[in-house]
């Protein structure tokens, strides 16, 4: 077993995967990048290569002279430069001819469907930024979206940067007071929300939600409603207006007004585990390049001829830079999904992958370990032959999910792109190129062209090989700008455990080829016997067992090895396995210091709304603590089962 190269307490680097995937030769052929040149090019100069990128690949109205001024911890880029967001995303395409290029093929739950080209996209962007002026909002005023996944999400945001008020986007699972405390925050005028959406099959009301939140936020002054669910509402004279009657009545031109390449552009609030949620703060500029370049590289889009499909929703950060900004601005032409993946069936994304013929696909995965639990017979059932590229976020991928999304979505040709990045990096860091890089399952390789990381030991000394603290060391141009109204937080947050270092929050270890792995926030690092062992690698040796589709792990309290494993595993389909099987897996798998101490099984795992396991909680479980709030779990009942199987303590052995 190894232990830590990098020494003075780190985190333990157990695991190894010797599973190698080159670029297959025929995605090379036609890859945008084949080999080392790009890497090369950001490290040779790094301000350099975003220069010319943001040049290539943007319009500016006045272009930039100043690419980067740095203040530690604080950058602007391009700061003499203007330019729309919404112009580059949108107008810039319909000028160039192509605007009966398909932007969205929209699919409700229900079945219903839209096609959306760039020319009707940009006249309904104009339209409601009409409608946006006519109700009261200027430059530099705040706009709250509250919608289900409908174009005129898409819409409003883009209306929103075409004259230069910045949006807040709060996902429509979250509840009212949610909404309140983020409308409150970023003191926004107007509220932009939908009757209702579909999801499993039923209409789920937002607009009654709304008026519960707006109750309590004296600065909104308009609510735009978009009927989509057709769920009764009320509707409050003078403030409250349906988008399409103020859309019929509101003037076709609204030329976009350059801004400063500084100008705030959104603000997405980050609600973390603790703690009031944080207003992440993106500009127009830096953002846009960094999500451009992004996109264009790490999906190899081209763009006469790629369908791509990201599963997120608008209100992530995932939404924001890989549905809205970064595809847009490549005049991608892309499939957004209102619903849910299992409804009328466990198929649904694969028949609609066929049906669209998806050529880049980029999901999480959670998503994937659900899919996993389903089975194969799922994506069995459908044509998915036109996929040539398949993508992961949000969590540490297992390299057995890895492997499985590799061969039954990908059918054994894509490449996989496991991209790290955070709500605060605004766009992707760590990720193979998928025409260069030689990937290996669980890894998400090496920083992207233009990105500077590091793993640090607990002093903030680089190390060579082995686990530690991952940090960002050059300034990038999609980086957060602040945390809205609080610098203090922004600096404490994240610039203050390593001086000089962006601290991402974030595990991960360095392997012998100089392979970055993920493990994990490092609030979740468990400490057994003085060992700093990542919940990731053991739950990836527990999701290597053949009947293991998901596995969580945490550390409780143990009066002998200050710290015991508390493993929860839910099972594939139809598969069976005993405890004391499964810990001896781990032991083989990565010693036998990692095995578990108690192994519960569960149909299900509490996650946040994103996806993203709650350790937080599966901790209190364990230990026996009352729990606090759960109302930011996406199945609060999870956790009653869990803790009602908590008390009947299985046996240890
Ligand atoms: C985690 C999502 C491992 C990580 C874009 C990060 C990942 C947090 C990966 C940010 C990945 C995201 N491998 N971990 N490929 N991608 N994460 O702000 O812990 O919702 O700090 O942004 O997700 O989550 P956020």
């Amino acid at each position: 077993m190894a232990s830590t190269p990098g020494g003075s307490g780190g985190i333990d680097a157990l695991a190894v995967e010797a599973r190698r995937f080159p670029p297959p030769a025929a995605f090379v052929r036609e890859a945008l990048v084949r080999d080392a040149s790009l890497h090369e090019e950001g490290r040779r100069d790094p301000v350099a290569y975003w220069a010319r990128h943001a040049r290539e690949l943007l319009d500016w109205s006045t272009p930039f002279t100043r690419t980067l001024e740095w203040e530690a911890p604080f950058a602007r880029w391009f700061s003499d430069g203007r330019l729309n967001a919404s112009y580059n995303c949108v107008d810039r395409h319909v000028l160039a001819g192509r605007g009966d290029r398909v932007a969205i093929h929209w699919e409700g739950e229900p079945g219903d469907v839209r096609t959306v080209t760039y020319a009707e996209l940009h006249a309904d962007v104009q339209r409601f930024a009409n409608v946006l002026l006519r109700l009261g909002v200027r430059k530099g005023d705040r706009v709250n979206v509250y919608l289900p996944m409908i174009p005129e999400a898409v819409v409003a945001m883009l209306a929103c940067a075409r004259i230069g008020a910045a949006h807040s986007v709060v996902f429509g699972g979250f509840s009212a007071q949610a909404l309140a405390d983020r409308i409150n925050d970023a003191r926004a005028k107007v509220l932009v929300t939908a009757d209702g959406g579909w999801r499993r099959g039923e209409v789920f009301p937002l607009k009654p939600q709304a008026d519960v939140a707006v109750a309590s936020t004296p600065t909104i002054e308009h609510v735009v409603v978009v009927r989509r669910g057709g769920n009764p509402v009320e509707m409050t004279p003078g403030r409250d207006v349906w988008w399409h009657e103020a859309m019929a009545d509101a003037p076709a031109e609204c030329p976009a007004e350059p801004m400063e390449a500084e100008h705030l552009l959104f603000l997405l609030y980050t609600s973390g585990t603790t703690g009031k949620p944080k207003g992440i703060m993106h500009t127009t500029g830096g953002y846009l390049a960094h999500v451009a370049t992004t996109f264009r590289y790490v999906f190899d889009h081209h763009p006469d001829r790629d369908v791509y499909w990201c599963t997120a929703d608008v209100g992530w950060v995932t939404g924001h830079s890989y549905i809205v900004y970064g595809p847009l601005a490549n005049g991608a032409t892309q499939v957004i999904y209102e619903g849910v993946p299992n409804h009328p069936g466990n198929d649904r994304l694969w028949s609609l992958v066929a049906k669209y013929g998806v050529t880049i696909f980029y999901t999480a995965p959670t998503a994937i370990r659900t899919f996993m639990k389903w089975g194969t017979q799922e994506p069995a059932k459908h044509d998915l032959s036109s996929l040539r590229l398949i993508g992961s976020v949000g969590e540490p991928i297992n390299p057995e999910a890895w492997i499985w999304y590799h061969e039954h979505i990908g059918g054994g040709r894509c490449p996989v792109v496991d991209t790290w990045w955070q709500t605060e990096t605004g766009g992707i860091m760590i990720s193979p190129l998928p025409g260069a890089t030689v990937t290996k399952p669980g890894s998400a390789t090496h920083p992207v062209p233009g990105v500077g990381a590091e793993v640090v030991d607990e002093s903030g000394t680089p190390v060579a090989r082995g686990g530690g603290y991952l940090t960002l060391t050059t300034p990038w141009p999609g980086m957060l700008r602040g945390v809205w109204g609080d610098e203090q937080r922004y600096r404490d947050t994240y610039w203050s455990r390593f001086p000089g270092r962006y601290f991402a929050g974030d595990g991960a270890k360095l392997d012998d080829d100089g392979y970055l792995w993920l493990l994990g926030r490092v609030d979740d690092v468990m400490n057994v016997s003085g060992h700093r062992i990542s919940t990731t690698e053991v739950e990836s040796a527990l999701v290597s067992h053949p009947a293991v589709a998901e596995a969580a792990v945490v550390g409780a309290n143990d009066a002998t090895t200050g710290q015991a494993i508390i493993a929860y595993v839910t099972l594939r389909g139809g598969q069976r396995v005993g405890e004391a099987d499964l810990r001896a897996h781990v032991a083989t798998e990565i010693g036998a210091i990692a095995k578990p101490k108690t192994i519960y099984f569960t149909p299900d795992l509490p996650k946040t709304r994103s996806g993203k396991i709650m350790r937080r909680l599966l901790r209190d479980v364990a230990e026996g603590r009352n729990l606090g709030d759960t109302t930011t779990l996406a199945d609060a009942s999870v956790v009653d089962e869990l803790q009602r199987r908590a008390h009947e303590t299985p046996a240890e052995d």
